[in-house]
């Protein structure tokens, strides 16, 4: 056997002006489960035909699978910390968990090679998936959520963020997997762009103009850059975000659809309940008073190596009938 490590995804790559996320559930039809393992091993040559056709344009593609998802399609072994969405929250502020069973994070610097891709993966699963959810999201200015706020500032890069997104000797099994939250958020403009920029900038925890972050003396607790920082035995754990905004300003829609990667789903599961419930419990997120979350999945990311070969996982082994993802039964 090789000691090289499996080779990763695309999980932490460099950000792009355009994303494509696509959230599929399965179909319960005859010949549905061959139809995506058959499919995983074409992913990476359309990714190949599409970017190398314009390859400054840095498209990639990251594929991940829920939790019954991957019971039904592959069987044993599974990824250890792989569960269905938990949500945080009660009452007006709930972190909810909606159906997927398949996510496609697409990425470049501009949107046909997104729009291209999307459609060859897509035509490729034919009638084995129903997508549930599709977002085109645009880098806004410099690199600004749609509320104003310079968004991803804090993120790790390098080394760091591949020590933080994937999977190592934890999960021998899993090894260059990672694990991957979504979550489409839509905004109250109206009230937010009725708070003073002061207030604004409280609730984030970084000055809106220049980013700066808050000192410690005048950030609130409550604000989201602290909520959302979170420490282990002293040292800060992070996530790597490329949330990207979205809207149709005709409808009144102004969104942000949240992107998390990281080795285990522990630290950002973390952040949503510091998020909804509060750390300490009512002292919560005040931009969710503006935000409301209204999907929510956590995926698997096979490591590139793994995709491939789940092409050739043994029937036997997901003999499971294809059924629709948990939370899309009980929805
Ligand atoms: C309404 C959707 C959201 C918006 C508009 C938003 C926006 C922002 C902005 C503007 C920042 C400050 C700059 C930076 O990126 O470092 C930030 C930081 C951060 N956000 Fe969010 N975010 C959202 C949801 C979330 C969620 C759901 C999570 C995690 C579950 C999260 C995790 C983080 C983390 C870890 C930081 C860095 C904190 C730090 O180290 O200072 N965000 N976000």
């Amino acid at each position: 056997m090789s000691d090289t490590p499996p080779l990763s995804q695309a999980v932490h790559n460099t950000t792009t002006r355009h994303a494509i996320f696509m959230v599929a559930t399965l179909n319960a039809v005859a010949g549905a489960a061959e139809t995506v393992r058959g499919w995983c091993e074409d992913v990476a040559n359309l990714v190949r035909s599409v970017g190398t056709r314009a390859p400054e344009q840095n498209l990639s593609c990251v594929c991940a699978f829920g939790s019954s998802a991957w019971d039904a399609l592959f069987g044993a072994p599974r990824p250890a910390a792989l569960h269905p969405f938990r949500e945080f929250g009660s009452g007006e502020r709930v972190a909810v968990a909606t159906p997927g069973d398949i996510l496609l994070h697409i990425r470049a610097d501009s949107m046909d090679l997104c729009f291209e891709l999307a459609t060859l993966l897509r035509n490729g699963l034919g009638d084995a998936v129903t997508v549930v959810d599709e977002i085109h999201g645009f880098r806004y200015f410099d690199r600004r959520a749609i509320i104003g706020f310079v968004d991803g500032t804090e993120n790790p890069e390098g080394r760091e963020a591949a020590d933080f997104t994937v999977i190592g000797d934890e999960d021998a099994e899993f090894a260059g997997g990672s694990y991957v939250l979504v979550q489409k958020y839509l905004h109250d403009m109206t009230g937010w762009n009725a708070l003073t920029v002061e207030n604004q900038e409280g609730i984030i925890g970084r000055h809106k103009l220049s980013n700066v972050e808050l000192g410690d003396d005048v950030k609130p607790s409550w604000s989201h850059s602290s909520l959302t920082t979170l420490e282990e035995n002293g040292e800060e754990v992070k996530i790597v975000r490329d949330n990207m905004p979205f809207g149709r300003p005709g409808s009144g829609e102004f969104g942000t659809y949240f992107i998390g990667y990281a080795r285990s789903p522990a630290p950002i599961e973390q952040m949503l309940e510091n998020m909804f419930v509060g750390r300490p419990a009512g002292n919560y997120d005040r931009l969710l008073d503006y935000s409301r979350a209204v999907t929510g999945c956590l995926f698997f990311v096979p490591s590139a190596d793994l995709l491939e070969s789940l092409a050739s996982r043994e029937p036997a082994a997901s003999e499971a009938a294809v059924a629709p993802s948990a939370a899309g039964a009980a929805a």
